[in-house]
C-alpha cells in the first residue's frame, strides 16, 4: 500500500477504545449555541443550509446551534457554524483493501432518529476508483438494487488517489495524489446528517464545471448559483428546474487544470442535490444508504469507463435500430398507420422501423389488440418484415384491473402468481392508467415476475410478432394520487424533510410510498421501478426473439444503458426544446444510455414548418432517430405532410445517415466493450480545451464527426467553436485549419453542418433505403488526414443481430502512415465482410506522387481544389489484412 503518511499517522493515533464501547449510544444532546465570532468567518457562499426547505427564523435557527444572519436574496439566512460537532471519527482501522472507521454523534440534529454510530468503509476498489461507504453498523438499511452489476475484488496497486482523515478527525477528503487536488472533500463535517429519513453530505468542489446529475431540462453545464438538482422518478413533460422521468446521481467534473472526476452516489431514494457557488455540492436524500464511487480519470473519458465498471456498459443495439423511426401517439387504426407509413415510404424517407402506440391495445390493455380498428395487424407486420422492415410497440407497466374474471389473463395470470404490487395493508394496489376501470403494477423486483411478463410478452408475440418494446409511464405513472384508496398516515408519504418534487408530494402522479414489493417499499424503491421492468423486458424480448432486443425505457436510473436506449419524454414542439434536446442527448452519452433521441420535431403543441425542418436535420443525428408526435397536436409532423422542404432536408440528412451507419454502429459497438462515448460532447473529445466546457449546441459522434444543428428560427448561418486542429466540411471536403476559434457557417434551409475531425478514418457504406442493404453494400473508406498526414479508424462488422456480441463478427484497424492505407482485420466472421469498394483521402496535397497510382492501374480521381484522392472501383476483401499505397 503507498498511502499517505499523514493517514498511517492517523491511525495510531486514534485507537480509542473498542469497538463495542463507541457502539453504545446515549441519548443525545441539544446542541449548544452557536459562536457568533465563529460565525462571522463565513463567508456568503460557504453557509451550509441549517433549515433547508424549512420556514426559517432566528429563534428556530439558534436552537439548532445555528448561526443566524440575513443576507441576499437565495443564500441560507442560517447556517452551520464551522467545524459544529456533529459527527467524529473514534476508530479508525487499515485494512489491505482500504480503512474502517466509526464514527459518533455529539448532539440532536435537526431530523427525527440520528443514527448515532455510523460506520464509514472504504475500499480501494483500483487504482481509479474509491468506493466510500457509509452505514448503520447495527441496522442493516436499505440499499439500492441497482445497478446490479457485480462489483469487481478490489485491486489497487498504485492509487492516484489518498483518503486523509482530518487531523481534529471532524472530516475527511479524498485527493488526487499528482497535484492535490481536493477531489471529494468533507473536511469539515458540520452540516454532515444521518438520520433515518434524511442524511446529508457536503463537499467542496474543484470548480464550477460539473455535469450529469439528470434527468433534467438544464444546460449541459449545470448551474451553481445555489441551484437544486431533484432526483425522484416523474411522469411529466420536461420542464426547466423539475424532477424528470429518470435519476441518476452521477456527475462529471472538470478540474481547472483541465483534469477531470466523477462521482457516483449509489442510492435510488428520492433526493435533492444543491450546488451552490463556493463551490460546493450537497446530497440530501431521504433514505438508504451512502455508497459513493470515485472515479479519478484523470479524462473525463476515463471517468466515464470507470463509472461504467460499476454501472454496466451499455447494450450494443441491433443494427436496425440505427435506421429511421416514425411514430405517432393517435394513429387510430391500421389504415391510418398504413397511410402514414406509405405517405413518408412514396416521397423516400427511409423508414425502418413503424411504431404503434397505446392506439393499438384494445381499451388500453396490454398484451392485446383492438380487433377491430386492428384488424389484420398480425399480417401487416408479416408483411412489413417481408419488406425487410420493423416493428415496435409500446407496453405500460400497468395490467388492467378492471377485466371480467377468467377474461384478461395478464391480470389472472399476475394474481395467481401473486406479482402485483400491494398496498401497505397487503392487497393488490389498485390505481389507474389508461385502462378504462383501473390497474395494477407487477413487481418486476419480484423473482417470479419475470417468467409472468415472458409468458405475456411471448403470447402476445405469437399473436403480433413485435420486433422491439418500448416501455412509457414506467416511473411508475399513476393517474390518480396514490391509489384508489389513497395512501395511509405514515412518514413514508410525508417524511420530515421533503425533497423539491413536483407539487409538492412523493406520491402525486404515482402509487403510494407504502406500497410493498418484494424487495421493499416504493418509498426506497421508486426510481428503480423503470430499470427493473427494462432489465426484465430487455432480457425476456431477447429470449422471444433469439435476437438482439431493441428497448427503449422513458424511466432510467444508473445501469439502465446496459438493456436500454432512452427518450427525452413529452418534450414541446419549440424551437426551445429543439435546442434542449442536445444537453438532454449528451446528458444521458454520461449516464452510460448511448441509444438516445428526443421525439423529433416535438411531442406536444403543433410543430410547424421551419422547426420540423431544421428537426429533422438534427434527429438524423440523434444515435435514436425517431420522429414521434402527440395525439392531440392537430398537427401531423411526419416528414411526408411537412412539404418539399422538410421532405428534402429529411432525405438528405437520413441518407448521410444510412451511409455512416458502419461508423455509428462501430461506435456502439466501442461503446459496448469500453464503455466510450458515441453522441459526444466536445469537451470529452478535447479536455485539455476549456473552450469547449460550455458547448451544448454542437456534438461529435465519436471523434470523426462534427454536428453543429441550426437551432434558431429563419437563420441561415450558424457560428460555432472549432478546436484547434484541421476539420474538413463534409459536403465540400474543403479543409479548414483552426487554431481554436469560432467560425460562421453559412448554410442553405436543408443542410445541416457537418464537419469531419483530421486524423479519423470513417467506414461508409453505400445509402439504401433498408439498414440490412446498407450492412451488406460495398465499404468507402474515408480517410481525413491530420496536419501530419496520419489518420486511424475501425470498421466493426456482424450480423446485426447476434445476441452473443463477441462471438462471431470482422474488427479492422484503419490506419494511414506515410501515404499508405493499412487494413488490419483484428478478428474474422464467418461470413465474408462488404468489400472494400473506394477510399477517400482527405487533405492531399497535389506534391503527392502519383506514379505509383499509375504504375499499379488504379481507378482515381485527383481533386486539386479539394484535395480530396478517390481511389476507386476496387474490390479489396476484408478477411485478410492489406494496404494501399498512393505516395
Ligand atoms: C407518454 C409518452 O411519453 C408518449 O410518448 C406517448 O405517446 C404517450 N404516453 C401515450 O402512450
Amino acid at each position: 500500500m503507498h498511502f499517505g503518511q499523514s493517514l498511517i499517522l492517523i491511525c495510531l493515533v486514534v485507537g480509542l477504545g473498542a469497538e463495542t464501547e463507541v457502539l453504545t449510544g446515549t441519548p443525545l444532546p441539544n446542541p449548544p449555541r452557536a459562536n457568533i465570532s465563529q460565525c462571522a468567518l463565513v463567508n456568503d457562499n460557504d453557509r451550509y443550509d441549517c433549515i433547508p426547505r424549512g420556514n426559517a427564523t432566528q429563534e428556530i435557527c439558534e436552537l439548532r446551534g445555528c448561526c443566524w444572519s440575513e443576507t441576499k436574496a437565495g443564500i441560507p439566512p442560517c447556517f452551520f457554524q464551522p467545524k459544529f460537532l456533529s459527527y467524529k471519527f473514534k476508530n479508525i482501522t487499515e485494512k489491505p483493501d482500504g480503512l474502517e472507521a466509526y464514527l459518533e454523534r455529539s448532539y440532536k440534529s435537526i431530523y427525527p432518529n440520528d443514527i448515532t454510530v455510523i460506520k464509514l468503509i472504504a475500499t480501494y476498489q483500483s487504482d481509479s476508483t474509491l468506493r466510500i461507504k457509509i452505514i448503520d453498523p447495527r441496522r442493516k438499511r436499505y440499499e439500492s438494487i441497482f445497478p446490479e452489476k457485480e462489483i469487481n475484488t478490489p485491486r489497487a496497486r498504485n492509487p492516484l488517489y489518498r483518503l486523509i482523515i482530518e487531523k481534529d478527525y471532524q472530516g475527511f477528503k479524498v485527493v488526487r495524489v499528482s497535484d492535490n487536488t481536493n477531489i471529494f472533500d468533507v473536511s469539515d463535517l458540520a452540516n454532515f446528517i444521518y438520520s433515518d429519513q434524511f442524511i446529508q453530505i457536503t463537499t467542496n468542489l474543484p470548480s464550477t464545471y460539473l455535469y450529469g446529475l439528470g434527468e433534467h431540462k438544464e444546460r449541459f453545464k449545470l448551474q451553481s448559483n445555489w441551484t437544486t438538482y431533484t432526483l425522484y422518478s416523474r411522469d411529466t413533460s420536461p420542464l426547466p428546474n423539475t424532477n424528470l422521468y429518470g435519476s441518476h446521481p452521477f456527475y462529471l467534473c472538470m478540474e481547472n487544470s483541465t483534469k477531470s472526476h466523477g462521482l457516483f452516489l449509489k442510492n435510488s431514494n428520492a433526493m435533492d442535490i444543491i450546488i451552490q457557488p463556493s463551490p460546493a455540492l450537497t446530497f440530501r436524500t431521504i433514505g438508504g444508504i451512502l455508497d459513493f464511487f470515485i472515479f479519478l480519470g484523470p479524462t473525463p473519458s476515463d471517468v466515464l469507463k470507470q463509472y461504467q465498471e460499476i454501472i454496466g456498459k451499455p447494450k450494443m443495439p441491433p443494427y436496425w435500430s440505427l435506421g429511421f423511426h416514425l411514430s405517432k401517439f393517435g394513429l387510430e387504426d391500421l389504415e391510418t398507420t398504413k397511410d402514414y407509413i406509405q405517405r413518408n415510404l412514396n416521397v423516400g424517407i427511409p423508414v425502418q422501423t413503424i411504431w404503434n402506440d397505446l392506439d393499438y391495445m384494445d381499451q388500453a390493455n396490454d398484451f392485446t389488440y383492438d380487433k377491430k380498428n386492428f384488424n389484420g395487424l398480425p399480417e401487416f407486420v408479416d408483411s412489413l418484415h417481408e419488406q425487410g422492415r420493423k416493428y415496435v410497440v409500446l407496453f405500460d407497466p400497468g395490467v388492467s384491473a378492471g377485466e371480467s374474471e377468467g377474461s384478461y389473463p395478464p391480470f389472472d395470470k399476475g394474481n395467481e402468481l401473486d406479482i402485483f404490487i400491494k398496498n401497505s395493508s397487503g392487497q393488490n394496489l389498485i390505481a389507474k392508467v389508461w385502462n378504462p376501470v383501473s390497474t395494477v403494477y407487477p413487481d418486476f423486483t419480484h423473482p417470479k415476475t419475470f417468467e409472468y411478463w415472458k409468458l405475456m410478452m411471448k403470447s402476445f408475440h405469437d399473436d403480433v410478432a413485435f420486433d422491439g418494446a418500448w416501455l412509457d409511464m414506467n416511473e411508475p405513472s399513476n393517474m390518480i394520487q396514490g391509489s384508489l384508496n389513497g395512501c395511509p398516515d405514515s412518514e413514508l408519504e410525508t417524511p420530515p424533510y421533503l425533497p423539491n418534487v413536483l407539487e409538492n408530494s412523493l406520491n402525486k402522479k404515482t402509487i403510494c410510498m407504502t406500497a410493498k414489493q418484494y424487495a421493499g417499499v416504493q418509498y426506497d424503491l421508486h426510481n428503480v421501478f423503470g430499470i427493473s421492468e427494462t432489465n426484465i423486458t430487455s432480457k425476456v424480448v431477447s429470449e422471444i426473439l433469439g435476437e438482439r432486443s431493441l428497448v427503449i425505457a422513458r424511466s432510467t436510473f444508473p445501469g439502465s444503458g446496459q438493456y436500454a436506449g432512452h427518450w427525452s419524454g413529452d418534450i414541446g414542439s419549440n424551437w426551445e426544446d429543439l435546442r434542449y434536446s442536445i444537453p438532454q442527448l449528451l446528458d444521458f452519452s454520461l449516464f452510460g444510455m448511448p441509444l438516445m433521441g428526443a421525439d423529433i420535431c416535438g411531442f406536444f403543441g403543433p410543430s410547424n414548418e421551419p422547426l420540423c425542418n431544421r428537426w429533422m436535420q438534427l434527429g438524423a443525428f440523434y444515435p435514436f432517430s425517431r420522429n414521434h408526435n402527440s395525439k392531440w397536436t392537430h398537427q401531423e409532423q411526419d416528414p411526408a405532410s411537412m412539404g418539399d422542404r422538410v421532405i428534402n432536408s429529411s432525405k438528405k440528412a437520413l441518407e448521410i445517415r444510412y451511409t455512416l451507419l458502419p461508423y455509428l454502429y462501430t461506435l456502439f459497438w466501442q461503446a459496448n466493450q469500453n464503455g466510450s462515448t458515441v453522441a459526444r460532447p466536445l469537451l470529452i473529445e478535447f479536455p485539455e480545451d476549456p473552450n469547449t466546457y460550455e458547448i451544448d449546441t454542437s456534438f461529435l459522434w465519436g471523434s470523426g464527426l462534427l454536428i453543429v444543428p441550426v437551432l434558431e428560427e429563419n437563420k441561415n448561418s450558424v457560428a460555432t467553436y472549432l478546436p484547434k486542429g484541421v476539420w474538413y466540411n463534409y459536403y465540400t471536403r474543403k479543409i479548414l485549419r483552426s487554431v481554436g476559434e469560432v467560425i460562421d457557417i453559412e448554410v442553405d434551409d436543408e443542410t445541416i453542418p457537418l464537419f469531419i475531425q483530421g486524423g479519423q478514418i470513417i467506414p461508409t457504406q453505400d445509402f439504401k433505403p433498408l439498414t440490412e442493404d446498407v450492412r451488406n453494400s460495398d465499404l468507402t473508406i474515408v480517410a481525413a488526414l491530420d496536419e501530419n498526414g496520419n489518420a486511424n479508424g475501425m470498421f466493426y462488422w456482424d450480423d446485426g443481430i447476434s445476441i452473443d456480441v463477441g462471438k462471431n463478427y470482422t474488427l479492422l484497424s484503419l490506419k494511414v502512415r506515410n501515404g499508405t492505407l493499412s487494413v488490419d482485420v483484428i478478428n474474422k466472421s464467418i461470413e465474408e465482410p462488404p468489400k472494400i469498394k473506394s477510399i477517400e483521402i482527405l487533405g492531399l496535397d497535389e506534391s503527392f506522387n502519383q506514379r505509383i497510382l499509375h504504375q499499379r492501374q488504379y481507378d482515381y480521381v485527383y481533386n486539386k481544389e479539394r484535395q480530396n484522392l478517390m481511389i476507386q472501383n476496387l474490390n479489396i476483401n476484408c478477411s485478410s489484412s492489406t494496404s494501399l499505397q498512393w505516395s
